[in-house]
């Protein structure tokens, strides 16, 4: 490519001007980092309001560190616009917008709109990469052709490479920088200059021979990821009918130093990367080779029956101790999808206190991160967690165990005490019922 001595030297030096196209978790957290690496920083959003409280300094993205935020912002080379046109002068453009599945199809259109906007403008001897999730093949064969569509030739004029983000919200202990990156280009050198990029804000970046490759990579991570819930799922379901404490088996299993991993089971899988991205496989093969992504589709199945499972065991729980769902009050500790964010895209709570509700329980709800939440229609606003609402409920029912909550203090107040994620320490105790 012409000019790419000149894109590599500037990506090297961190000198080059970099237009991130989306500021939400993803898009912020690597705007940030790029801004406090050195580098010049034009962060777009087509959400007004979003860039207009960003440009204010206030950071209005849930998961990305405020710290980090000021930060890049006090460096004053971080600036936000709504504006794709400013990609005219970057050196580097990524690409960092959401990819839903809608009726259970994935949804390119933002990555479409983005790549409209950038072909208009983008600058002779740039370098754009795609951070979204997306099924292989989106790269170069969906986002490659709307770029050359403004006259520019990938290769020839700019560069093109994909990089998905693998970050993990609210993780303490892996974050942007020591979570090793996965590069491939359409060229070799896009993947080269993609991963001098990098290397800037990450400590280890793995380069791959395609784009593919590294569009694959990030969905075999989460279908490994839901499968393997899904078995422990089943496997708790099975233990639980037969007097086996699950819990004790996963961790015991876990003693093996080699060729086993531990997954928890739970109530379901939540947030909107677990749960969703192993169907960009599944549409892929069906459309592609007409067949089934079997493993996929079953591992779904299993995982979305747990809501009505917990619910079913919480029905039996509420039995033991000679008291009927119906009309039971039931306090439900923890509505988000996981411990200590306050995200509930995809939670399974929800669907739990469906189920229980259906049957005629008085649901309240505590939870640090979340207001209020819409049962089955119902607006209920969050009860404060006292005492009286522990040891007034006939049954608390633990769904994610944020930090906030004290084990001790729940088995102590609790007359019933369901924990469906092994929250809870003790055994033995007559009051606590384990998924
Ligand atoms: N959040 C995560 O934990 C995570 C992790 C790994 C991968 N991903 C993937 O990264 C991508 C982005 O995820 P996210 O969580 O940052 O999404 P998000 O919904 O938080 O933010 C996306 C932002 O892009 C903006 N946008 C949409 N279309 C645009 C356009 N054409 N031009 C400019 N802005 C546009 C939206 O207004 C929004 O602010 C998705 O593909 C997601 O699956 C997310």
């Amino acid at each position: 490519m012409r000019s790419m001595t000149r894109l590599q030297r500037a990506v090297e030096n961190a000198t080059c001007q970099v237009c991130i196209i989306g500021q939400g978790y993803v898009g912020l957290s690597v705007a940030a980092a790029a801004a406090v690496a050195g580098m010049r920083v034009d962060g777009v959003d087509r959400d007004a309001e979003r860039v207009k409280a960003l440009a204010e300094g206030h950071n209005v993205v849930p998961g990305v560190a405020d710290s980090l935020v000021s930060l890049a912002i006090d460096t004053g080379r971080l600036h936000f616009g709504t504006d794709a046109g400013v990609a005219a002068g970057a050196d580097v453009v990524i690409i960092c917008v959401p990819t839903p599945l809608v009726e259970h199809r994935p949804d390119l259109s933002a990555i479409e709109s983005a790549g409209r906007e950038l072909a208009a403008v983008l600058k002779p001897g740039s370098l754009v990469i795609l951070e979204s999730t997306t099924y292989p093949g989106t790269t170069e064969s969906v986002l490659r052709p709307i770029l050359e569509s403004g006259g520019r030739r990938c290769g020839r004029d700019f560069l093109l490479a994909y990089s998905p983000e693998r970050i993990d919200p609210g993780n303490v202990k892996f974050g942007l920088r020591n979570t090793p990156r996965v590069v491939g280009g359409v060229t070799p050198e896009a993947t080269e200059i993609a991963a001098t990029f990098y290397r800037h804000i990450v400590d280890q970046v793995e380069t791959l021979s395609t784009c593919r490759a590294a569009e694959m990579a990030k969905l075999l991570e989460n279908t490994f990821r839901m499968v393997n819930i899904a078995l422990v799922n089943e496997l708790a379901m099975l233990c639980a009918s037969q007097g086996i404490d699950v819990w004790e088996v996963v961790r015991a299993a876990g003693t093996k130093p080699f060729g086993f991993m531990p997954f928890y089971p739970g109530p379901g899988v939540g947030g909107h990367c677990i749960p969703l991205d192993p169907t960009y496989l599944s549409w892929q093969s069906r459309r592609d080779t007409g067949r089934r992504f079997h493993l996929v589709e079953l591992a779904q199945d299993i995982n979305e029956q747990m809501p009505t499972y917990v619910a079913d065991r919480v029905v039996e729980a509420l039995n033991d101790q000679g008291k009927t769902v119906k009309g039971a009050r039931i306090l439900a500790l923890g509505v988000t999808y996981k411990p200590n964010v306050g995200d509930m895209r995809e939670s399974a709570s929800l669907q739990v206190l469906s189920a229980l509700h259906k049957r005629g329980a008085r649901i309240t709800f505590h939870d640090p991160y979340v207001a209020s939440i819409t049962v089955n229609d119902v607006r209920l606003r969050r009860s404060a967690l006292t005492d009286r609402a522990l040891s007034g409920a006939d049954c608390v029912l633990l769904l994610t165990p944020h930090a906030a909550y004290e084990p001790g203090m729940l088995v102590e107040r609790a007359q019933l005490l369901f924990d469906a994620q092994n929250a809870v320490p003790s055994r033995d105790q007559p009051s606590v019922v384990r998924l």
